[in-house]
């Protein structure tokens, strides 16, 4: 068991929520020490009892004032319950929001390189399932029920002792069997979750089809309704069939527990009635001697259940703290960062990279060598999987590159702060974003620092097209978009798309990439968006990446990229002069054009 996550999650605790934890610790040694003050009122009542049975002219005085404490005694109780229930709730609430906080700052700064490992996914939807809070919350309860329920065990012991040894020692030897099965089912039933979190996934991912708008449409017209419910069924069950084997497999365990126990409270209840046979003990030590036999064995009880679930807990920790430390992207300190160049003067160089995915041998980008100049427009075209996206996010710096390296002007990317590049250059992606925000948001967050700049907004969207239909919208730019958290408006592709062209161009950049967001259009219609696009770029440069031919022939500069290799590289007249690959493609598409 690894400690030092535990350490660390008594003083995120105590930093979040001090004063708290400190209320619970007072909370939890009193209500520890109330089984015993309990247990001897009871004696002193019982014991004033048979005296007034033996004796007519008992004064009444001294069982009113037991009975007054045995009453405040009842009243404090409960007022601790639901002060320590109330102290957790709000503990629970901070560190939900804390926490929350931490997680998702750790994603914002992830490399983009952790998305794309289905590893990562399962670790993120272990920590993130269930709250934070009471997760968090549990070790430090755990504790703090262990303290509670030693007092209680302690005291209690001594109180047993002094009637006999046996029964002190007798209490004691209960807890052993606890304490071996529950550490045991702590560790299985964790290591169960664990496990079975990618049948879990799929189930939830499965129900989710079924269940969003989304997927509706597909899910009637191929008719895969019955099947996906089908799957979900076979997923679920085998998850919960599993869980219930375990619980079937703890509950047997306890049966047998249970046994031992009621043995050595048998042998306790002996020795207690053979000494009152003997006269060594008055009615009320008997009840109370009962009573505390019966307490220090829950309390053992306590103990042993909340040092297993410490296991249990143990694991989880590890799993949010190791999340927390996946290493963030570099961050350099104000005096080794390079900034992006201000005016890039020579441009970009592309030397000798190559790149491979995690977990995988195949190079995807083998030894490419590019130049591209200041406002040069440069066109990446080859079939699908040559690694043209790939080229382009190592372009962007969201991958870090295996072999070779990309230079803008004499700096290596690797040297420039990964903010100040991005700020530098924009880019629309093949799988662009549609938030379900406004007309506003969608264009505006291309720039974050400016979005409350409208006179932007409606420019471009006057160039882009989009001011078309967003005019004929009920609110304008202000109107809600898709129908996730509200009733907004629905668009069609084709204008999403001129919303995500709008949103990359908000940001002034010097670099545009364009990563065939126009792929869903067809030929001719795709055409007319590129020299649209080429209008507005003037002077900036500009990389598009597309299997369609037609619309690379505006570039100054085509590249052919063909298994992870430049195949080619020239004008369009250059490449149709070779007659090769380019060629070849080019001919086959050109009866789109015709
Ligand atoms: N996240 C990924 N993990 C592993 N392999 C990937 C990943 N993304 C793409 N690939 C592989 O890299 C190759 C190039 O992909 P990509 O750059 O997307 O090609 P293109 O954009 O030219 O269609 C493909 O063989 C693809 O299977
Ligand atoms: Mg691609």
């Amino acid at each position: 068991m690894r400690h030092k996550y535990f350490r660390k999650t008594v003083r995120l605790v105590w930093k979040v929520c001090g004063i708290r934890v400190l209320l619970a610790c007072g909370i939890n040694i009193i209500d520890g020490l109330l089984p015993l003050t309990s247990i001897i009122l009871l004696q002193s009542i019982v014991n004033e009892l048979t005296s007034i049975l033996s004796n007519p002219n008992y004064d009444f005085d001294s069982i009113l004032v037991l009975l007054i404490i045995q009453f405040i005694l009842l009243v404090v109780t409960s007022m601790i319950g639901s002060i320590d229930s109330i102290n957790s709730a709000n503990m629970e609430a901070k560190l939900d929001y804390y926490v929350g906080l931490l997680v998702i700052q750790k994603s914002i700064s992830l490399p983009l390189a952790y998305f794309e490992d289905a590893e990562f996914y399962h670790h993120l939807d272990r920590i993130t399932k269930g709250g934070y809070g009471n997760k968090l919350l549990s070790p430090i309860k755990t504790m703090l029920g262990i303290i509670k329920s030693s007092i209680t065990m302690i005291s209690l012991f001594s109180f047993l002792w002094m009637i006999h040894w046996s029964l002190g020692i007798l209490s004691i030897l209960s807890a052993f069997p606890t304490l071996i099965i529950q550490t045991k089912f702590g560790r299985e039933r964790f290591q169960l979750i664990r496990f079975q979190t990618p049948a879990a996934r799929e189930a939830n991912y499965t129900s989710a089809l079924l269940t969003n708008r989304q997927s509706a449409k597909e899910i009637r017209i191929f008719n895969l309704g019955e099947f996906f419910k089908e799957r979900w069924k076979k997923r679920f069950l085998l998850n919960s069939r599993n869980m219930l084997k375990l619980n079937k497999k703890q509950d047997i365990a306890r049966i047998l527990l249970d046994s031992i126990t009621a043995l050595l409270f048998g042998i306790c209840a002996y020795i207690v009635v053979s000494l009152l046979k003997v006269g060594k003990m008055t009615i009320g030590e008997f009840i109370s001697t009962a009573q505390g036999i019966h307490s220090a064995q829950a309390s053992i009880n306590g103990i042993s259940t909340n040092l297993a679930k410490i296991y249990e807990i143990n694991l989880y920790l590890i799993d949010l703290f190791e999340y927390l430390e996946y290493n963030d992207e570099q961050k350099f300190t104000k005096e080794t960062r390079n900034l992006f160049p201000s005016y890039l003067q020579k441009g970009i160089f592309i030397k000798n990279l190559s790149f491979k995915y995690p977990k995988s041998n195949q190079l995807v980008l083998n030894g490419i060598t590019i130049h591209i100049r200041p406002g040069e427009k440069v066109a990446i075209v080859g079939d699908n999987g040559s690694g043209k996206s790939t080229l382009v996010k190592c372009l962007m710096g969201l991958y870090q590159v295996e072999k070779g390296s990309v230079f803008y002007d004499d700096i290596d990317i690797v040297n420039i702060d990964n903010c100040d590049l991005h700020k530098n250059m924009t880019a629309i992606f093949q799988d662009f974003m549609k938030y379900a925000f406004t007309v506003m948001d969608n264009i505006s967050f291309g720039d974050i620092h400016n979005t409350h700049d409208f006179e932007l907004v409606k420019r471009i969207g006057i160039q882009t097209g989009v001011d078309d239909f967003v005019k004929k919208m009920p609110k304008d730019y202000d109107t809600l978009l898709g129908k996730i958290l509200g009733e907004g408006e629905e668009l069609s592709g084709g204008q999403w798309q001129k919303i995500a062209i709008a949103r990359s161009l908000f940001r002034d950049s010097k670099i545009l990439i364009l990563d065939e967001p126009t792929s869903s259009l067809d030929p001719l219609k795709e055409l007319e968006v590129y020299e649209q696009f080429n209008s507005m770029t003037n002077g900036k440069t500009v990389i598009f990446i597309s299997h369609r031919m037609a619309a690379a022939r505006m570039a100054d500069k085509i590249i052919v990229l063909k298994n992870g290799k430049v195949a080619e590289c020239g004008t369009h007249d250059d490449l149709m002069f070779l007659k090769s690959e380019y060629y070849q493609m080019y001919s086959v598409q050109a009866k789109w054009y015709s």
